[in-house]
């Protein structure tokens, strides 16, 4: 017995942002952002809508859509690095809100890798038959934590949630799954203050050190191995070459990094690479999974089709999975 993807829901905030938005708020071009990262516009939740309320309308539409009803689901986990607030999890807001039943329920922050990091978790839980439905939900208002005055960053991200249920599956359902962290480059990619190292304090807010830094430049050359040497670690063992791969959905962070990942995993980046961060931007790790979402819901995966899920972010850390559908 495998663990299959049962359902999957997504939610986007309604507002966009577009480049031409963003030339009028910082020193950019829309050519810049386009040439260098694939992203034309993104969308931004409003002033009072949560990661538990974005997460909330995800998991609906995956609950509905697996065909089983709020008092089905055994587990629920969050992966965000965006919670409502420290404590209590955003996983036990959003099980308040969906009205589940007294089941566990925890975030985890493993940024853009969150998604796969929280499949493998549920896996384990499923496939030993302790749980029957595991609700995953990969939700991030990024916007939050964006210095909106630092080009390098705030043209890249957006917020958004994907939901999916997983229980046990007679056939096909996740093959392998490969998970790894390097924290001795956590400093490339932080918000630094806010945390008990860096409490809260005006110096913290007139610093700016509750939004996102990046070295983008040393990042973006970890992404392209990091992510080639994940996807292989999941493919080879299962003998799995680059024609057996039927639709790569990876993190959308830049879509340059991801044409030289499929180049190296020798994939049709045209054919097979799917991308929606030209809408959406980076959200971490509601990306791979809104974008498994919408490649469902535009019909890219049909049965029997192997899937590779592939994504890296902050921490820094890396998770992919084959998943057959
Ligand atoms: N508009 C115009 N110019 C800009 C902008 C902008 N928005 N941002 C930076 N520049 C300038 C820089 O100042 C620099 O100018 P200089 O040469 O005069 O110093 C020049 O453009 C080149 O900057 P680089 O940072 O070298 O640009 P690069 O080609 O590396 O692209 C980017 C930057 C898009 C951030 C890229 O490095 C990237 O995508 N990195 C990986 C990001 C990633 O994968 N992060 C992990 C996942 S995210 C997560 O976990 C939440």
């Amino acid at each position: 017995m495998n663990t299959g993807i049962l359902g999957v829901g997504k939610y986007l905030p309604e507002n966009i942002l577009t480049n031409a938005d963003l030339e009028r708020m910082v020193d950019t071009t829309d050519e810049w952002i386009t040439k260098r990262t694939g992203i034309k516009e993104r969308r931004i939740a409003s002033e009072h809508e949560t990661t538990s309320d974005m997460a909330a309308k995800a998991a609906r539409k995956a609950i509905q859509n697996a065909g089983i009803e709020v008092e089905d689901i055994d587990l629920i986990i969050v992966a965000t690095i965006t919670p409502d607030m420290f404590f209590p999890s955003t996983a036990c807001l959003l099980q308040h809100k969906l009205g589940a039943r007294k089941v566990p329920a925890f975030d985890i922050a493993v940024a853009c890798s969150g998604y796969i990091y929280g499949m493998a978790i549920a896996d384990q839980f499923i496939k030993t038959g302790v749980y029957k439905k595991a609700l995953v939900v990969a939700a991030e208002k990024l916007s939050a934590v964006t210095d909106w005055e630092d080009r390098s960053t705030c043209v890249l991200f957006g917020d958004g949630a994907g939901a999916s249920v997983l229980g046990p599956v007679e056939q096909g359902g996740i093959l392998g799954i490969t998970l790894g962290a390097d924290g001795s480059k956590g400093d490339l990619l932080q918000l630094p203050a806010g945390g008990s190292r860096m409490p809260a304090s005006i110096k913290t807010v007139e610093n700016k050190l509750h939004t996102i830094k990046m070295e983008g430049n040393i990042l973006f050359k970890h992404a392209v191995k990091i992510m080639a040497e994940a996807a292989l670690a999941v493919t080879e063992p299962l003998g799995l070459k680059g024609d057996d791969i039927s639709l790569i959905i990876p993190h959308q962070a830049n879509k340059r990094i991801l044409n030289a990942v499929a180049k190296r995993l020798g994939v049709d980046p045209e054919k097979k690479l799917y991308l929606n961060l030209e809408k959406y931007g980076n959200m971490s790790a509601a990306s791979s999974s809104v974008a498994l979402t919408e490649a469902v819901e535009l019909g890219r995966v049909k049965k029997g089709d192997i899937i590779l899920m592939d994504a890296f972010g902050g921490g820094l850390t890396w998770g992919a999975l084959v998943i057959e559908w």
